[in-house]
């Protein structure tokens, strides 16, 4: 990992800089046509990093489907198949190696930075460590706006998430609401905003976009889970669920994110990314209900006692499984007991924003494809 940190990003540009003419004859075969800025139908060049993700894979679709010539960036471990399939470069890379950015980089008017570390792991379950957090999403991110910067792209879109609100944020949350995640993962979030704005300053253009938990192909975290609770004979929630909680499909977001790199007032703008109507998880349970047959009974459980037993088990848990998080703690039973639902109108007025995907709509897309990427992970 490059040394990068707070208040030395303009000396990793210059390192990077200096880097590059050492790397030039290495970087010649992607520079032979970085001097474009649009290639021969004139349309723009999109660099994509998460690409092999939920997020990374709809973005590609959506650019794709607009014309857009997509370079994919991928880490040398991760599963290229459903990008594969289409006509895209794949760049492979380490996402914190400066020269691996900057080849990926040369040549695109647009970067889409949607490699990120989430809370939930196939293999690792929920995990509250600052460090990993720390080196993808902040230094990483760092690292890729550095190289922005240095090839003076016309945008940078760096996918946030709604975690970086406060628990004290009243919904419908706006852009302006409270900021101060309770959790690592949104801690590291709002650093990488902060990365952003600071590049911002520098004169390079930048978008942030703030999704609500998304659903869709390829999806690993939030419809596993549902379905597995959805097999369950009864489910206890925080207060019966009757919380609002957001959850949007990617494709809607990545058209998003489409927007906000064509549209020039977008550059320095943050905007929310939800599905526009609110549902409850006792609702979404019920949408998943009527699209895949069966479901679990909701047991309604006071936040108090939640709350309660979290205190209890917050330091055996803490004490036995250090590298894991329940979202039985304090906050977790917060989160739950709190309306979530996100303010899209900022998105709706200034980038044209009209989320296509119902829930249950999305999830028989999803589950039930007709064609296309197949179910998630
Ligand atoms: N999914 C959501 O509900 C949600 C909600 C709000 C915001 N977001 C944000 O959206 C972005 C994309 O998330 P997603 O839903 O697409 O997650 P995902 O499906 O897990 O994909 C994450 C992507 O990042 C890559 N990645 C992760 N760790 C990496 C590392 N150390 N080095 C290089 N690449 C790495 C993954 O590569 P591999 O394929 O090799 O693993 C994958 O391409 C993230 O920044 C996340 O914070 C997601």
């Amino acid at each position: 990992m490059a040394a990068v940190g707070d208040g030395r990003g303009r000396g990793c540009c210059r390192r990077a800089r200096l880097h590059g003419l050492v790397n030039f004859i290495a970087d010649r075969d992607v520079r032979s046509y970085a001097g474009c800025a649009r290639n021969q139908r004139g349309m723009s060049r999109a660099v994509v990093t998460g690409a092999t993700g939920l997020v990374g894979l709809h973005v590609v679709e959506a650019l794709q489907t607009a014309g857009i010539e997509v370079r994919a960036f991928a880490r040398p471990s991760s599963d290229i198949s459903r990008l594969a399939a289409r006509p895209v470069e794949i760049v492979s890379g380490r996402l914190d190696d400066p020269a691996a950015a900057r080849r990926a980089i040369a040549g695109a008017d647009w970067v889409i930075h949607a490699a990120g570390r989430l809370p939930l792991g196939r293999r690792r379950g929920l995990e509250n460590r600052p460090g990993p957090y720390r080196i993808v999403n902040v230094e990483a991110t760092e690292i890729w706006l550095c190289a922005a910067l240095d090839a003076g792209v016309e945008r940078f879109v760096y996918v946030s998430s709604a975690s970086v609100y406060s628990l004290d944020a009243r919904a419908p949350i706006a852009e302006c609401a409270p900021l101060g995640p309770p959790y690592e993962y949104g801690i590291s979030k709002l650093a990488a905003e902060e990365r952003v704005r600071r590049y911002q300053a520098q004169g390079l253009p930048t978008t942030i976009i703030r999704p609500c938990v998304l659903y869709g192909t390829g999806d690993r975290y939030f419809l596993p889970i549902m379905l597995r609770l959805a097999r369950l004979p009864l489910l206890p929630l925080v207060n019966g669920g009757h919380a609002l909680f957001d959850v949007a499909h990617a494709l809607d977001v990545a058209e998003l994110i489409y927007r906000a790199c064509r549209v020039p007032s977008a550059a320095g703008a943050i905007y929310n990314a939800g599905p526009g109507e609110a549902m409850s998880l006792r609702d979404i349970f019920d949408t998943i209900r009527q699209v895949v047959g069966h479901g679990p009974r909701i047991v309604a459980v006071p936040a108090g006692v939640v709350e309660f037993l979290a205190r209890l088990a917050h330091w055996p848990t803490a004490l036995l499984f250090p590298s894991a998080e329940s979202l039985v703690t304090p906050a977790g039973v917060a989160d739950l007991s709190r309306d979530g639902h996100l303010d899209i109108t900022r998105a709706r007025q200034e980038l044209g924003y009209a989320p296509r995907f119902k829930l249950a709509q999305g999830l028989a897309a999803t589950l039930r494809p007709p064609h296309g990427m197949g179910p998630p992970h």
